[in-house]
């Protein structure tokens, strides 16, 4: 295993390229399954989940080929309805195989994915979608299994006590796409990666109104072709570039960044005294002078609320802002294990059930930290840049799962930053 060694304090300063959207290339690389035509997937982003949901499409049976670092070519001319167990419990997002599956051949089976650190992770309202669709769903030794033979259009609601899903609303609408007669998803999903998804699928021939709101209409067709799709940039990476430049008070123009696609994150950013503005509608400049950074005040909310993928990397910002931020999950409520990791750097932080409220003191303190998953590893990392001393993060495979060559892109805006074995690990620190 591997570990990141951070020198906190220097400023981040420079330009960053934004890759493409894990969240978006992974249900497009999914629904390249829904035609027997080969697609091809550009812009899609350098991880571990990618390459795990490329394997499993192999698995099925499509052949998968790299063109190159972003570019993905899958030829799924003749593919199987069962997903191999020991790659899907590798990876939740795999769920999202389950509608066009269900879509293309009418059956799929697919391990129940487990819950996560992160939370419960339920899929009963992805099995409502697909039943209000006239499939027939059991659950059989761990394996979700779905006979949709009798497969058509249907009406289907997709809200849940946290609003709505977003692989949820993907699996409802790639299982429509294909089922004869007209689909209505009530309280689906609206994410930007939604909406990506849609304009994909509708170069693949899909039939889609409403697209980037609650209610989607879809009229089954019989067969789609293949597609040549670019995948959008990743908001999430975006705003973790901005919260970079914020926190070690420099300056970071992020290239290939919509900011369409962040505007309740851009929102609470300026409140708290972050410079943002649009260059262009790729192109942000994101900046913070010297104790200019007050308290915050978030809600995670499905979108265009504020995601709760950002909740744990605005909590490190909020650790060197003046004064008391209150950081609450609506999507996730237990979403916090990076703040026992915050407060080993220094952090005065209290939890009050699904909030966190943060006692800023400018000042965070270089320390041995473990990620828990993605954006705990994501917060710590920026935690340790800010950080006076050094600063290192175990278990960062996690965070390989969802930023595209993170220490790269650091290294080039000014961050000391290193990837090392983790027996070079300093030996006061192994027994953390
Ligand atoms: N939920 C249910 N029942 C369901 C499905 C979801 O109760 O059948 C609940 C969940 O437990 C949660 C809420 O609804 O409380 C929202 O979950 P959602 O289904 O929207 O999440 P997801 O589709 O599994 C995607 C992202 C996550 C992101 C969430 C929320 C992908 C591959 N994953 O997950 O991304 O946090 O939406 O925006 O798109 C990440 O990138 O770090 C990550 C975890």
């Amino acid at each position: 295993m591997e570990v990141f060694r951070i020198c906190g304090g220097p400023p981040l300063n420079g330009t960053v390229n934004i890759s493409g959207s894990k969240n978006a290339a992974l249900p497009q690389f999914a629904a390249t399954l829904l035609s027997s035509h080969p697609s091809i997937l550009e812009n899609v982003p350098d991880l571990s989940d990618v390459r795990f949901m490329a394997e499993i499409l192999s698995e099925l049976g499509a052949d998968v080929q790299r063109l190159d670092r972003t570019t993905w070519e899958i030829n799924p001319a003749n593919i199987g309805h069962r997903a191999p167990y020991e790659l899907v419990r590798k990876m939740r997002a795999s769920i999202c195989l389950l509608g066009p599956l269900v879509g293309r051949l009418r059956m799929a089976e697919i391990p129940m994915p487990g819950g996560c650190v992160i939370g419960q992770r339920p899929i009963d309202l992805h099995i409502r979608a697909l039943k209000c669709l006239g499939a027939k769903v059991v659950l059989e030794k761990g394996i979700v299994k779905v006979d949709g033979k009798d497969l058509k259009g249907g009406s289907i609601f997709l809200g849940g006590r946290h609003g709505s899903t977003v692989t949820g609303t993907t699996n409802a609408i790639m299982a429509a796409v294909l089922a004869p007669g007209t689909t209505k998803i009530e309280s689906s999903a609206c994410e930007p990666e939604i909406i990506d998804l849609c304009d994909m699928l509708i170069k693949m021939g899909a039939k889609i109104i409403g697209v980037g709101s609650h209610i989607l209409k879809v009229e089954g067709v019989s067969k789609l072709s293949g597609c040549t799709h670019k995948v959008m940039p990743d908001r999430i990476e975006a705003a973790t570039y901005a919260i970079a430049a914020a926190i070690t008070e420099g300056e970071i123009i992020l290239n290939n960044a919509k900011s369409e696609h962040l505007g309740s994150f851009i929102n609470v950013m300026k409140e708290s005294g972050v410079m943002i503005e649009t260059l262009s509608p790729d192109q942000i400049k994101v900046g913070l002078n010297q104790n200019d950074l007050n308290s915050l005040e978030i809600i995670t909310l499905p979108y265009p609320g504020f995601p709760t993928d950002l909740q744990a990397q605005t909590c490190a910002l909020a650790c060197k802002a003046k004064g008391i931020s209150i950081l609450t999950e609506r999507v996730y409520p237990s979403r916090f294990m990076h703040v026992p990791e915050l407060m080993r750097m220094g952090a005065d932080i209290a939890m009050e059930g699904a909030s966190s409220v943060v006692k800023g003191k400018g000042k965070l303190t270089g320390a041995p930290v473990m990620a828990s998953d993605l954006r705990a590893s994501a917060a710590l990392i920026l935690a340790g840049l800010a950080a006076e001393g050094e600063t290192w993060v175990q278990r960062i495979y996690h965070l390989d799962r969802g930023y595209d060559a993170f220490e790269k892109k650091l290294q080039a805006l000014g961050g000391v930053v290193e990837r090392i074995p983790e027996s070079k690990l300093p030996k006061s620190f192994s027994s953390y």
